[in-house]
C-alpha cells in the first residue's frame, strides 16, 4: 500500500508504533521498522541524552529499516534538556520524530535543519493546524478513544478524523482505538493516509515489557480503562487496578482543588514497576479502550502483515463486494470477510 505517509517516511506500510513510555525501547522500535512499519523509540524513557544516543545505536544494530524518536514535550518547569536530546537525534542519523505534548515550534528550525520528518501528536483540529502552520510534515490525530493523554475536548475519531480531513493540508494518521485491518481501511476511509498505533503494540512477542503487562491486555475489556486527573486538565487514559480505583476515591473526594500532590503516589514512578516488574497495581499507566480488541501476541510482523491482508480482503471483498452486489454474508467473529 502506497499513501503520503510511506512516501514521508521511505516505510513499506502506513503503520506506526507510537510512542510509549518504557515500552518504546530499541526492541520494539526495530521489530516494527522491520516488518515494513515506523517504529519510535521513546527518547525520555532515555534518562539523558547519552542514553539515547546509545538506545538509537542499538536499534541501528537491530534494523537498517527506517525509525523513529519520540520527544515529549512535558508542561514542566525542569525540562529535560531537548536541544540536547534533538542533537542525540540528529547525530544517530534519524530521520523521523514524533514529537507530543506541547507545541513543537521552538525546536523546529533544528529538526528542520536536520533534514528530519516531524509528525506531531494532536488531539484536536485546531492543535494539528497549528502544527501546519509552524511546518510540520505531518501529524497523528489522537481521538479520545486512545491510550495516554486524549486532551480534553472528548471528541472520538468518528468525527476528529473526518474533521481533520476537512481542514488540514499536510497528511494526517488516525491514531487512538487502532488495533486491525478494519482500523486502517475506517482510518482512510476518513481521510487518514495511515494509522498508529499504542497499545496493540504492548501485545506483541518483541515488546519489552513484563508478560504480565500483555496478559493484562489480553484480560481487559474496552470497558477497564480509566481517565484520571481531569481536574489538572492533564486526563489520562489508564487501565484501571486497585491503585487507580484508589487515586478516583481521592478525585472524587477533593474535587475542583486536587493538586497532583494528592496523588503523587498512585501516578509518579509506576512505569519501570509496572513494565518491568509487572506489578499490575502499582499504579496509573496509559492504556487505550482498544484493549477490547486485543485477542492475542503475535510478533510485530505476524500483526502487521495480519493488517495489511484483513485491509486488502476488507477492501477488494467487502467494500467492493457492497458496490457490484457481490457480498451479502455477514462477518463471522472476528473474521475479516
Ligand atoms: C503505555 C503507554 C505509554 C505511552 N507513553 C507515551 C509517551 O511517553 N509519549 C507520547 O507521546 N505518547 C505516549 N503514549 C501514547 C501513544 O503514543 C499513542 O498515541 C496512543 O497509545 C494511541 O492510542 P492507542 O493506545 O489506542 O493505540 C503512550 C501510550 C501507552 C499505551
Amino acid at each position: 500500500m502506497k499513501t503520503a505517509i510511506t512516501d514521508l517516511f521511505g516505510i513499506q506500510h502506513p503503520i506506526i508504533q507510537g510512542g510509549m513510555h518504557f515500552v518504546g525501547f530499541a526492541e520494539l522500535a526495530a521489530a516494527v521498522s522491520n516488518a515494513g512499519g515506523l517504529g519510535i523509540i521513546t527518547g525520555l524513557t532515555q534518562k539523558t541524552p547519552e542514553l539515547l544516543a546509545k538506545e538509537i545505536a542499538r536499534c541501528k544494530d537491530m534494523t537498517d529499516k527506517p525509525f523513529g524518536v519520540n520527544l515529549t514535550f512535558l508542561p514542566t518547569f525542569a525540562a529535560p534538556p531537548y536541544p540536547e536530546y534533538i542533537a542525540a537525534i540528529r547525530e544517530g542519523g534519524v530521520k523521523a520524530v514524533e514529537t507530543a505534548g506541547r507545541s513543537p515550534e521552538q525546536y523546529m528550525p533544528a529538526l528542520k535543519a536536520a533534514g528530519i520528518k516531524v509528525i506531531h501528536k494532536c488531539t484536536s483540529v485546531r492543535h494539528s493546524l497549528k502544527a501546519e502552520s509552524i511546518g510540520c510534515d505531518a501529524v497523528s490525530v489522537d481521538g479520545f478513544e486512545c491510550g495516554g493523554h486524549p486532551g480534553e475536548d472528548d471528541v472520538p475519531n468518528m468525527i476528529l478524523l473526518p474533521r481533520a480531513e476537512e481542514e488540514l493540508r499536510i497528511p494526517f494518521v488516525a491514531s487512538g482505538g487502532m488495533a486491525d485491518g478494519r482500523s486502517l481501511v475506517a482510518a482512510l476511509a476518513m481521510g487518514a493516509q495511515g494509522m498508529n498505533m499504542g497499545t496493540r503494540f504492548i501485545a506483541t512477542r518483541e515488546a519489552p515489557v513484563h508478560d504480565n503487562v500483555k496478559q493484562a491486555l489480553l484480560k481487559a475489556t474496552e470497558l477497564d480503562t480509566r481517565l484520571i486527573m481531569r481536574a489538572l486538565r492533564n486526563t489520562e487514559r489508564v487501565l484501571n487496578n486497585r491503585n487507580v480505583e484508589k487515586l478516583i476515591a481521592i478525585e472524587q473526594e477533593k474535587g475542583k482543588s486536587l493538586k497532583i500532590d494528592d496523588i503523587i503516589e498512585e501516578v509518579a514512578g509506576i512505569y519501570p514497576k509496572v513494565m518491568i516488574d509487572g506489578d499490575m497495581d502499582a499504579g496509573a499507566w496509559s492504556c487505550g479502550m482498544v484493549a477490547g480488541l486485543i485477542h492475542d501476541i503475535p510478533t510485530c510482523k505476524e500483526l502487521i502483515d495480519r493488517i495489511m491482508a484483513d485491509a486488502e480482503v476488507i477492501i477488494r471483498k467487502r467494500l467492493v463486494g457492497f458496490l457490484d452486489g457481490t457480498f451479502t454474508a455477514t462477518a463471522p467473529r472476528r473474521k475479516v470477510a
